[in-house]
């Protein structure tokens, strides 16, 4: 039995008009009817006769208590446990807080760590992935999934092989974890053919995380070890306790554990998957047309190339004339209008805003 653990406590701020801090991307509807927190716990709801899915653990900040439950029951799915973080610290807090309260439950729990800002349109596949990573978990290997890189992204972590797949697409021992390389280091890293990406999805024994974290990020461990100690029940939701956890340092699990972790594995996957990490990624994932246009809403392009043009609002319309490489984002109260090469540089204008006030 694998528990899906759902990661939904980031606050998405390249995506934004449609990303906001009260109602981050992972809680809209990008893409399909769903939202993408939807999507991932649906992702993993369903088992195949040899795979089977606890109730998920979901790990998210206070603000989006509400949004995750009422998400959940639309969805269908009853959450094992949520546990609410007091503030944000990015990801190493958040999954030892899971790995910890799964421990405690089960020495033996396997858990999946899925973030929830993924597009993945084969869940069956990716499934499948989940199967082939469990013999590896069995051996007390930190199992990563691997994407076939097809430009250099730098806000990727990458995935040396260690060793060359098989056809079976079987898991293989990893030789380095770099996360979010430079430039040119991930120039030099696609060129050479011998790394994924990191998907950002990670299978392993509650257990074995847990021990990764003592030896590669000890500082992280006595905070958050208090702060579930000292954790309160509140209508159901297990708040973490804000004095312990407001000790553990803020660090993604890639910097603090993957990237020094010896007992690493990747299984490769082909089937598709994205990071809706901004709008550009949108525009790709969106299917745009021959002359690369991708619209949303109610949008008229005319005679535009490479262009995003979304309106979230119904009554409003959006019209794009000769238009190249650009992204325009209307909703009722907030208007985007970018280059789409400079459409990371979202998160620049976010920071000015919030300055602003
Ligand atoms: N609960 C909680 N608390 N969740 C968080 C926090 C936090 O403080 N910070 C981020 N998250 C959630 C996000 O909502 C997202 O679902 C997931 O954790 C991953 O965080 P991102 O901030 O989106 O990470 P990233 O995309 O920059 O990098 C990671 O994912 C890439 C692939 O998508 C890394 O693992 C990379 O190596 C990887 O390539
Ligand atoms: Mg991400």
């Amino acid at each position: 039995q694998v528990t899906p653990v759902l990661l939904s406590g980031g606050s998405g701020t390249r995506l934004w008009p449609l990303s906001r801090k009260s109602y981050p991307k992972q809680f809209a509807p990008i893409m399909g009817e769903q939202s993408l927190f939807q999507q991932a716990a649906l992702r993993f709801a369903t088992g195949s006769p040899t795979l089977s899915f606890t109730a998920p653990v979901i790990v998210t900040g206070g603000d989006f208590r509400f949004v995750v439950t009422e998400q959940l029951a639309e969805a269908g799915i009853d959450p094992g446990a949520i546990l609410i973080e007091p503030e944000p610290k990015n990801t190493a807090p958040a999954i030892l807080a899971a790995a910890l309260y799964l421990m405690a439950r089960d020495a033996d729990a396997v858990m999946l760590v899925a973030p929830s800002d993924h597009v993945i349109p084969d869940a069956a596949a990716f499934r499948a992935a989940v199967e082939r990573g469990l013999g590896a978990v069995a051996e007390g290997r930190l199992v990563t999934f691997g994407i076939t890189p097809d430009r250099p992204e730098t806000g990727y972590g990458y995935l040396e092989l260690g060793a060359t797949p098989g056809a079976d697409e079987g898991p293989v021992p990893l030789s380095r974890f770099v996360e979010k390389p430079d430039h040119a280091q991930a120039v030099a890293m696609l060129a050479s053919g011998r790394y994924l990406w990191n998907a950002g999805i990670f299978l392993a024994r509650a257990a074995d995380l847990v021990a990764a974290f003592r030896a590669h990020a000890p500082d992280v461990v006595a905070p958050v070890e208090a702060a579930l100690i000292a954790a309160k029940v509140d209508l159901g939701f297990l708040r973490l306790d804000p004095a312990g956890f407001a000790r553990a340092p803020s660090n993604s699990i890639d910097y603090a554990v993957m990237e020094k972790a010896a007992n690493l594995s990747v299984v490769p996957f082909s089937a598709g998957w994205s990071d809706l990490g901004g709008w550009d990624a949108v525009w790709r994932e969106q299917g745009p047309d021959a002359a690369g246009v991708a619209t949303f809403g109610t949008a008229e392009a005319i005679d535009c190339h490479d262009t995003l043009l979304r309106s979230e609002a119904e009554s409003q319309v959006i019209v794009g004339i000769g238009l190249e490489n650009i992204i325009a984002v209307a909703m009722p109260d907030a208007v985007l209008v970018a280059h789409k090469d400079r459409a990371q540089e979202v998160k620049i204008a976010v920071d000015r805003l919030k300055a602003r006030k």
